[in-house]
């Protein structure tokens, strides 16, 4: 769709932080982070992006949805556009329709043309089930980090798994540890042909393991 519209991409390792800078074109308009990412879970070091990109005079869109704005403060850590899929946490009843984009008040004016030129809108029910949503939000993350932190552990002390748990967020810790954004947990097997499907068996009996261990 973005080629359509004549943008081109370009990918960038998401543990590049500041060497971001050396990957912008003369035709760089905007830098997109999803942190951590989705599968994989890095958790990128979005101020050292927010400032490279900032020095060249770009915008930074942030898919802030895995973190929530609780467990990350985009604005304050350099994002101009902070995107949430309102499916996910916010709603947290699979119910929703919505997305969310916040925006800081330099981005506003082009946000609000494009919104209108393109005539979006959300309903009235849509908007009630997020609102409805904000106001568990809390609570049901700070059961959702227990829970993937119980996972985790029980991850690691597992051979069919390689890169786990806790200490995947290696991919990133240092950021990890200033920027934690918890709940979430990537599993890698150990590369053998087989080893995804014991992963993934470990995965089921853990979930029953914990359960049981934790009430989770
Ligand atoms: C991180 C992230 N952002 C955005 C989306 C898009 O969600 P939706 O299709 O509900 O708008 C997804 C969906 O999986 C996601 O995982």
């Amino acid at each position: 769709m973005l080629a359509r519209l004549g943008i081109e991409t370009t990918y960038y390792d998401p543990l590049i932080g500041a060497g971001i800078a050396g990957m912008f074109r003369p035709n760089t308009r905007a830098v997109f982070v999803e942190a951590p990412g989705s599968q994989s879970f890095e958790m990128q070091d979005v101020p050292a992006i927010a400032a490279a990109a900032h020095a060249r005079g770009l915008t930074v869109l942030m898919d802030n949805t895995w973190a929530t704005p609780l467990h990350f403060q985009a604005f304050a850590k350099g994002v101009d556009l902070s995107i949430q899929a309102g499916t996910k946490y916010i709603g947290g009843h699979s119910d929703l329709m919505n997305g969310i984009i916040v925006c800081s008040q330099a981005t506003y004016p082009r946000l609000h043309k494009l919104w209108t030129d393109m005539g979006v809108s959300a309903s009235s029910d849509d908007c009630f089930l997020a609102l409805r949503g904000l106001r568990t939000l809390a609570v049901r993350l700070e059961r959702h980090t227990q829970s993937a932190l119980a996972i985790a552990q029980w991850l690691r002390q597992r051979a069919e798994v390689c890169g786990h748990g806790l200490k995947f967020v290696a991919g990133g810790y240092g950021v990890g540890k200033r920027d934690p954004f918890a709940a979430n947990v990537a599993v890698r097997s150990s590369g053998e042909s087989s080893a995804e499907a014991r992963a993934q068996a470990a995965l089921r009996a853990g979930s029953d393991d914990v359960r049981d261990q934790h009430g989770v």
